[in-house]
């Protein structure tokens, strides 16, 4: 089960990576959680503890992991076999292996075309040949995706908190995800507080396209002036089971 997260900035896209992440973990003995934010904070919402978190390398800087695995030469392999190495790039977390990406690096005085490349390679070995859950938190964009490896995604999640303009950006990101060749893309209605609110983001979307709802929690909501905190847990965790169901239903309860 290979599943990717986006939506507008704000919405709650990492909060509900970190609350699946959790949830497959409960029922799986690896999941991948894959932090494709730049301006990443996933780590700490699984429950990594602050230090620790805030210390995990981005992939893209593990400059002589990645040498040793595609050449340290002025040449490198293109598509490394990186099925029995991508642990060595993970911080593992009880059920979970961790991974930073980092951002894909442009330009600049140094050529960091071995390290992009790396990047793409590691992704697509996750999408198309691990067999275990990979979730990814894609942040507000989805450059991390090729058309290659787009189909390895079965289903992508698009975060919408009720408002017009997350609703647009969903839209755009669905249209994206689509020409990309993702299988599936989903709506996850975020952040509730009444049935107008549900009712304004069913309407927003075909009949079909909003796999589910979370309601507004004021203990995440608080969690935000806390500074090492992972509010994942208690009735978000519990809402998420319920999206965990209707996922599996989605993909084919792999
Ligand atoms: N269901 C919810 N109820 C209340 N607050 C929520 C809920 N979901 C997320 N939040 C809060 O909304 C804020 C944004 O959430 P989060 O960081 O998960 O969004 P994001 O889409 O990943 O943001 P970014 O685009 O900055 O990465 C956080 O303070 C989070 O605690
Ligand atoms: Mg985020």
């Amino acid at each position: 089960m290979k599943l990717a997260i986006s939506g507008k900035g704000g919405v709650g896209k990492t909060t509900i990576a970190a609350a699946l992440i959790k949830s497959f973990a409960e029922t799986h003995q690896t999941v991948y959680a894959v932090d494709g934010d730049p301006d990443a904070c996933l780590a700490a919402t699984i429950g990594i503890p602050g230090e620790k978190a805030a210390n995990i390398k981005p992939v893209v800087e593990m400059r002589d992991k990645i040498r040793t695995v595609s050449g340290a030469g002025a040449y490198y392999v293109l598509n490394p076999k990186l099925d029995d190495t991508i642990d060595d790039f993970c911080h593992v977390h009880g059920n979970i292996r961790f991974m930073r990406m980092g951002d894909v690096k442009k330009g600049g005085s140094e050529c960091y075309c071995r390290e992009n490349t790396f990047l793409s390679a590691l992704i697509s070995s996750l999408l198309l040949d691990k067999d275990e859950v990979v979730i990814m938190d894609m942040g507000a964009g989805i450059e991390h995706l090729s058309r290659g490896t787009a189909k390895g995604v079965d289903l992508m999640l698009v975060v919408v908190e009720p408002s017009l303009n997350s609703v647009n950006t969903a839209r755009n990101v669905m249209k994206m995800a689509l020409d990309l060749g993702i299988n599936k893309v989903k709506i996850i209605g975020n952040k509730i507080r009444s049935d107008k609110e549900r009712e304004f983001i069913e309407k927003s979307f075909q009949p079909g396209e909003v796999l589910g709802f979370l309601a507004f929690n004021n203990t995440i909501w608080e969690s935000g002036m806390e500074p090492d905190s992972n509010a994942t847990g208690g009735k978000l965790l519990v809402g998420m089971r319920e999206v965990r169901e209707k996922i599996r239903g989605e993909v084919g309860g792999k």
